[in-house]
C-alpha cells in the first residue's frame, strides 16, 4: 500500500487508560508535610513514581514545594534529572555501584550509601574531587540496606571523622511501620536515636509513609513517603485519609449473549449457572491487570458492579454485564477497574498482593492521562 497514513490519538485507540490525578498526588503530600511540620517531607519516585510516572508526578511535587525526591537507582537518577529544577535534591537509595561515581556527579545526584565498600568508593571519589555529599542509610532492624549495628559501632569515628565525604543525611528505614504496636518500631527509634546523637545535628530521617502516623518522635528532621502519596492507605485496618489518585478503566471490544452451562475463558475454568451477557474487556496480566484477579476481581459500568469470569489472560477480561444498562454494555464503552470506590488496595486484597505491586505492575501498554499538570516547575 502506498500513501499517508493519519495517526489516530493513542486516546482513541488505546484498550487500558489510566487517569493519574497530580492534583490529588500534590494534596496527598501537602496533607502530610502539614501533618510532619516542621519536619520536612521528601518524596520517593522509585520504580517511575510507583508506576504512575516519575517525570510528572515529580514536576507537580516541585511545583508544590517539594525539594528532595529519592529514587533507587542510579538510571531512575538521571532520567529524573532533566524532570527537576537543579535546586531540586536527588537521592539514589540503592547507592552507587562501581564506576558510577562520575556520573552520580555529572547529574547532580546523591547517593546512599549502604555498606562499607560503598563508603570506602564514595570517600576515594570524594578525595578525588576535594570532597562529596552523600547521605548514610543504617540499618536498625531491616536486614536488608543499610550498615548493620556492628558495623556502624566500628567504623563510626573513621566515617563521622572523614572529610571528604559530606554527609548530608542519616537515613534508617522501619519495618513494621504499618503494625503501630510492633516492638519492633521502639527497637528501631531508638537504635536510630542512638546512632544520631553519634552524627550529632546530621539532618536524620526515619519513617517512610507509615512511620509519618506513629507520631510525632518518628517524624526527625524529614520523612520519605512514597505508597501514601499515591493513595496507598499507610495505616492498613482504618479509613484510608489519603485522596485515591488513580482510576483505570478498560474498553469493551465485544459483547455477547451465552447459554446456561457454557463455559468462559481458558481452562473451561467459569461454567454460567444462567444465561446472560458478557462483555470482554481490553485488559490482561500484559497490561499488569493481574491473574489472580482470576474468578475474583470485578467492575463497575454506570455505578453497577460486574463480576469478573474466569481466568485473567494476557490481553483480556470478560465480565459478567447482564445486570449493566445495555446501552452502556456495548463494544466501545469503557468498564472501570480503579476508582474511588474501588481502590488500589481493594485490588490488592482480591488479589491476594499488596496495593504497591498493583501499581508498579500497570504496563506502559496502560494509556497514561495526566490531570492537574503544573504549568512550569
Ligand atoms: C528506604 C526507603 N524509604 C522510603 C520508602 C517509601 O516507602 P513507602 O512507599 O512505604 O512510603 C521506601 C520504599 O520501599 C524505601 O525503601
Amino acid at each position: 500500500m502506498t500513501g499517508e497514513c493519519t495517526a489516530s490519538d493513542p486516546a482513541d485507540r488505546a484498550g487500558a487508560m489510566l487517569e493519574v490525578d497530580l492534583t490529588g498526588i500534590v494534596a496527598n503530600w501537602q496533607a502530610l508535610a502539614a501533618r510532619v511540620a516542621p519536619a520536612d517531607c521528601a518524596a520517593v519516585v522509585k520504580a517511575d513514581a510507583y508506576g504512575l510516572g516519575a517525570p510528572q508526578v515529580s514536576a507537580a511535587l516541585a511545583a508544590a514545594g517539594c525539594r528532595l525526591f529519592f529514587v533507587a537507582t542510579l538510571d531512575e537518577g538521571i532520567a529524573l534529572r532533566t524532570a527537576l529544577p537543579v535546586s531540586c535534591q536527588i537521592a539514589v537509595l540503592n547507592g552507587p555501584l562501581p564506576r558510577s561515581a562520575e556520573e552520580f556527579l555529572f547529574h547532580r545526584l546523591t547517593p546512599v550509601l549502604n555498606e562499607p565498600g560503598q563508603i570506602a568508593d564514595w570517600a576515594k571519589a570524594a578525595r578525588r574531587h576535594g570532597g562529596l555529599a552523600a547521605m548514610l542509610h543504617v540499618d536498625t532492624g531491616m536486614a536488608r540496606l543499610g550498615l548493620t549495628t556492628r558495623e556502624f559501632a566500628r567504623l563510626a569515628d573513621e566515617v563521622t571523622q572523614q572529610s571528604a565525604t559530606r554527609w548530608c543525611a542519616l537515613i534508617s528505614h522501619l519495618a513494621c511501620a504499618d503494625q503501630p504496636t510492633h516492638p519492633l518500631n521502639d527497637l528501631q527509634h531508638a537504635r536510630f536515636a542512638s546512632m544520631c546523637r553519634r552524627f550529632g545535628g546530621l539532618p536524620a530521617s526515619l519513617s517512610a509513609s507509615s512511620g509519618i502516623f506513629l507520631g510525632r518522635r518518628f517524624h526527625f528532621d524529614f520523612v520519605r513517603p512514597g505508597a501514601a502519596l499515591y493513595g496507598i492507605n499507610p495505616q492498613p485496618g482504618t479509613p484510608n485519609p489519603m485522596r485515591q489518585v488513580v482510576r483505570l478503566k478498560a474498553r469493551i471490544l465485544q459483547v455477547r449473549e451465552i447459554e446456561r452451562a457454557e463455559s468462559v475463558g481458558y481452562g473451561a475454568a467459569h461454567v454460567m449457572e444462567h444465561p446472560g451477557r458478557l462483555a470482554t474487556v481490553a485488559i490482561g496480566y500484559g497490561d499488569g491487570w493481574r491473574h489472580s484477579l482470576s474468578h475474583r476481581g470485578s467492575g463497575r459500568l454506570g455505578g453497577q458492579w460486574l463480576p469478573l469470569l474466569g481466568r485473567v489472560s494476557m490481553d483480556l477480561v470478560v465480565f459478567d454485564v447482564s445486570a449493566a444498562d445495555p446501552a452502556l454494555a456495548r463494544p466501545g464503552g469503557f468498564i472501570e477497574l480503579l476508582d474511588d470506590d474501588y481502590g488500589v488496595d481493594a485490588a490488592a486484597a482480591d488479589a491476594g498482593t499488596i496495593g504497591y505491586e498493583i501499581l508498579t505492575a500497570l504496563s506502559r501498554r496502560c494509556h497514561r492521562v495526566y490531570r492537574g499538570e503544573p504549568n512550569q516547575c
